[in-house]
């Protein structure tokens, strides 16, 4: 579904992540896992055409990404939750959901829908008239997600879902995650820092350091110890 190959990108003239590979197959679950300034935002954000890309090629379903817009990009039927700034404080949770449903702007199925994500996060079906910026942390967090699902995407890019939350939060927000694969046609890349929670719903993983993929797993070959080795090796390297 998604293809990545070869890929050099960053910002201005300073390329941050290089020579990357990757793929996610249709209904996986792939992760990015890798310490704090590895490169996984500019990676997430480099498919949707938000950085400078210096090489190589991104394909979705076989369409070329690199010379495309970001709205395009969304349009075709991928979608994120950026690290910050996924959600609007000073709106309602029910008015961030319908902003998550803009593009499709007089489909009839949109109420059917936002009624689906309220299932799925019933946390937020009781507070739908509360502005987003009186949410718990995991709240808006779950709020991020129901909005980018109104979206329809088919491919669904997650940027650290579970930073800064608590232990059990952190769970709860991989559950559901889960969940949204096994209840939706979605394909999920997620981005983590939280290799053993993460590696609990994963169907593969790539470890990025320092701006390259240091290792791939598929799930019989998951080592949390391992790949969190691999981080601390990635930032002494750093320093
Ligand atoms: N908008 C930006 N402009 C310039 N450099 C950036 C920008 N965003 C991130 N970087 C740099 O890119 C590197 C990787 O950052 P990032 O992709 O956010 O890593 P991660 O998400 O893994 O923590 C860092 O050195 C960071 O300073
Ligand atoms: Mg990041």
């Amino acid at each position: 579904m998604l293809e990545i190959r070869d890929l050099t990108a960053g910002y201005g003239k300073i390329p941050v992540i290089r020579g990357i590979n990757m793929d996610v197959l249709k209904g996986e679950i792939v992760a990015v896992l890798g310490p704090n300034g590895a490169g996984k935002s500019t990676l997430l954000n480099t498919v949707l055409n938000l950085t400078t890309i210096f090489n190589g090629t991104i394909r979705f379903n076989g369409i070329v990404l690199n010379e495309m817009k970001p709205y395009e990009i969304a349009k075709l039927g991928i979608g994120i939750v950026p690290q910050i700034d996924n959600i609007f404080p000073n709106l309602t949770v029910d008015e961030n959901l319908a902003l998550g449903a803009y593009l499709r702007r007089g489909d009839p199925n949109v109420a059917s829908d936002v009624g689906e994500v309220l299932t799925l996060f019933p946390e937020l079906a009781k507070r739908r008239r509360q502005k987003a910026k009186t949410l718990s942390g995991g709240e808006r967090q779950m709020l991020a997600i129901a909005r980018a699902l109104l979206a329809k995407p088919s491919l669904l890019l997650l940027d650290e879902p579970t930073a800064g939350l608590a232990p059990r939060l952190a769970s709860e927000v991989i559950k559901r995650i889960k969940e949204i694969s096994k209840s939706t046609e979605i394909t999920i890349l997620i981005a983590e820092q939280n290799v053993k929670k993460t590696l609990e719903v994963a169907d593969k993983a790539y470890v990025l350091v320092g701006g390259e993929i240091t290792g791939s797993y598929t799930s019989e070959e998951f080592s949390v110890a391992k790949i969190e080795k691999m981080f601390f090796m990635g930032e002494r390297a750093a320093y």
